[in-house]
């Protein structure tokens, strides 16, 4: 019996989780296995209400689930940065995932902003680090608001977590077994310190996985490859800021934020699985936001639980699906509501 946390969040959070929730239940069903579920509601209006965000008590909580599965953080009606780091950022640090696996698979051309680029060509993994990093929100003002303000913002990388993260990597592109192909994206020209830390790992780790062959790229260049030839890539490895922003361009070459999912990772905890997409929040309630990175964030959660064949058969029928039936990925154009596509995804399933 798993447990399982939903956080259905803000904007059309709780509308993409109710769909994702219908897959895995059919899921259950189809496959044996068993789960309950509790909500948790973590979002901004009860932020606005009651001035709470995620406690302590509430990670000792969480910490009893297999897994967690959120919907999207962030409400126009609160300041930017507090659900963001109160939520969000709470629960990936504490709850210490230091990983976030982001895939990016295109599954049909048609979706593809790239030219002649076919599903074969974008088919690759970006292993953020997920814990430290700029995201770490070390720095300090000096002299603020006057003249000679100062603003300093520090990158914080440790061996330890530099190293549980390129290990993971390795890992993932021995498992994966396609271009058995690692790829470093970083900043060595520039960013001395942190790069250089991150580029000397790499390199010890990589002494140990002889079967992988392994790649550096800046990660402007990065981003370059990315629209010019990302069938060169299999897996990347790369910081937290720096995953931040080359996902969601991956995201787009994969046919957009409609259906990129990704996994914030404790391989040894509690894991979190999310649609990379965001609150959305002008689509809320309307019925016509796309669920399908949501329910494959649910494929992932899956996977990660091991029940893998239930996570291939999402993601097989979410194939099916926009290659046939579903018109287009982006929200209010998919020729079907919300609803209609979960639906479709559990008839299909
Ligand atoms: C993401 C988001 C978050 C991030 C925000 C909402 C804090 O953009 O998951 O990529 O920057 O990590
Ligand atoms: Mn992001």
């Amino acid at each position: 019996m798993y447990k399982i946390a939903v956080i259905p969040g803000d904007g059309t959070g709780p509308e993409v989780v109710n769909e994702g929730l219908k897959v895995l239940a059919a899921a259950g069903k189809k496959f044996g296995f068993k789960y309950e579920t509790k909500n948790f509601d973590f979002s901004g209006q009860r932020y606005l209400k009651t001035g709470k965000l995620v406690d302590d008590c509430d990670i000792v909580e969480l910490k009893k689930y297999n897994a967690i599965f959120l919907g999207a953080v962030g409400d126009p009606d609160v300041k930017p940065g507090i659900i963001e780091t109160g939520v969000l950022l709470k629960l990936r640090f504490a709850l210490d995932q230091y990983i976030n696996l982001r895939p990016v698979k295109l599954y049909n051309s048609a979706y593809c902003p790239l030219k002649d680029k076919k599903p074969e060509d974008i088919d690759f993994v970006v292993v953020r680090e997920n814990s430290e990093g700029l995201y770490k929100g070390m720095g300090e003002f000096k002299d603020k608001g006057t003249k000679e303000e100062v603003a300093i913002q520090i990158s914080y990388n440790t061996r330890k977590g530099v190293e549980r993260c390129i290990r993971y990597a390795f890992e993932c592109a021995r498992k994966r077994n396609k271009k058995k192909k690692l790829t470093l994206c970083g900043k060595t020209n520039v960013l001395t310190y942190a790069w250089d830390l991150w580029q000397r790992t790499f390199n010890e780790v990589a002494a140990e996985y002889p079967d992988i062959t392994t790649d550096y790229a800046h990660v402007d260049a990065t981003t370059m490859w990315f629209v010019k030839n990302p069938e060169w890539f299999d897996v990347i490895v790369t910081d937290n800021l720096f995953g931040d922003i080359i996902t969601d361009l991956g995201a787009m070459i994969q046919g957009g934020m409609g259906i990129a999912a990704g996994g914030n990772i404790n391989p040894q905890g509690v894991s979190m699985f999310e649609p990379i997409g965001g609150s959305a929040p002008k689509y809320t309630g309307k019925n016509v936001i796309n669920p399908l990175a949501a329910i494959c964030a649910v494929a992932m959660m899956l996977d990660n639980l091991g029940e893998i064949e239930a996570a291939k058969a999402i993601e097989k029928t979410v194939i099916g699906l926009v290659n046939k039936d579903i018109k287009s990925l982006a929200a209010g154009k998919m020729g079907y509501s919300t609803t209609e596509v979960g639906d479709l995804v559990v008839k299909n399933l």
